[in-house]
């Protein structure tokens, strides 16, 4: 007969996943980054904070301390700054093992084809797709000698279905899928692992000014799993298990965080 021991499933998630290991993550000075930045430092990692928003990003690294966390201006548009950034953390911490591609933008919603400006479509896709495109580059350069390493991208729903945003929102997010297969392809030969993480949406400062949704607007986008409202914390976690050994199989994936929304047509159902 099958049995779960769920004292040592509960001890093994309670343990420091993370010690020894050296992180950085874009765009953590506010949302999603933030909460991984403060799980991963929870669960013994050193981590390089990474973001445009130096007032922000300094005073998270002052509360977590400075042995555990470090900030650098960076902006992920520039191939110069993350290159920087990803010798920082080499330069402080003694090596890199995970990359957390998250900074990005939601832009100005305008859906219509007709309307949006290509330099309005440019700027999404520099910052969501060239910003994780240059974060892979330049951490894959000081990851090959390592084991154990790995890359992750947050990604989005965005990345799978149509509708709700805009065309340049969708195209990053589904570019972002796209770089992580092919790069989990070359980079799987190295022993580097390459995944995404695709949440629905979060309230989150980029959430609310994009949709113009409050804490209450953000939960009625849920419909499929019954008392599911996303919250920055519960991406970190998910970031968490594809970035520490527990997930050593887990390659050239999308992890949906999204209570289901992307497995159902809300609009025809038996079941509401
Ligand atoms: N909030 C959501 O509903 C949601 C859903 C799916 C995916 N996402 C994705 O999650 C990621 C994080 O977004 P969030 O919701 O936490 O938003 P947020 O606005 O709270 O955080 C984004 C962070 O990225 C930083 N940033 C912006 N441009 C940058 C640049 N050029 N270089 C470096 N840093 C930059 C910002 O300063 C900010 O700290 C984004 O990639 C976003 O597209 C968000």
């Amino acid at each position: 007969m099958f049995s779960v021991d769920y004292e040592y499933c509960t001890n093994k998630l309670n343990e420091s996943r993370l010690e020894g290991k050296v992180a950085l993550i874009t765009g953590a000075a506010t949302g999603i980054g933030e909460s991984t930045a403060r799980l991963f430092a929870k669960h013994g990692a050193k981590v390089l904070v990474a973001d445009v928003n130096d007032e922000l990003g300094e005073k998270i690294c002052k509360e977590l301390g400075p042995s555990s966390t470090s900030f650098v201006h960076c902006d992920v548009t520039k191939e110069s700054d993350v290159e920087t950034a990803v010798n920082t953390a080499v330069a402080k911490f003694g090596k890199l093992d995970i990359l957390h591609n998250n900074a990005g933008i939601g832009g100005v919603p305008n859906p219509s084809i007709l309307e949006i400006e290509k330099s309005e479509f440019e700027k999404i896709i520099n910052v969501n797709l060239v910003g994780a495109f240059l974060g892979a580059k330049h951490a894959a350069r000081v990851m090959f000698p390592n084991r154990r390493v790995n890359i992750i991208t947050t990604a989005s729903t965005c990345s799978k279905i149509g509708r709700g945003t805009s065309h340049n929102y969708v195209s990053s997010k589904h570019g972002v899928v796209g770089l992580t297969k092919n790069l989990a392809v070359e980079l799987g030969q190295h022993g580097i692992r390459v995944n995404c993480v695709s949440p629905h949406v979060v309230p989150t400062r980029q959430s609310k000014e994009f949709y113009k949704m409050d804490d209450e607007g953000c939960r009625g986008v849920y419909s499929v799993l019954k008392g599911v409202y996303l919250q920055p914390e519960d991406v970190a976690e998910a970031v968490l298990f594809l970035a520490s050994d527990e997930s050593k199989c887990v390659h050239g994936h999308n992890l949906f965080v999204d209570g289901g929304v992307t497995i159902a047509n809300s609009k025809f159902s038996m079941f509401d």
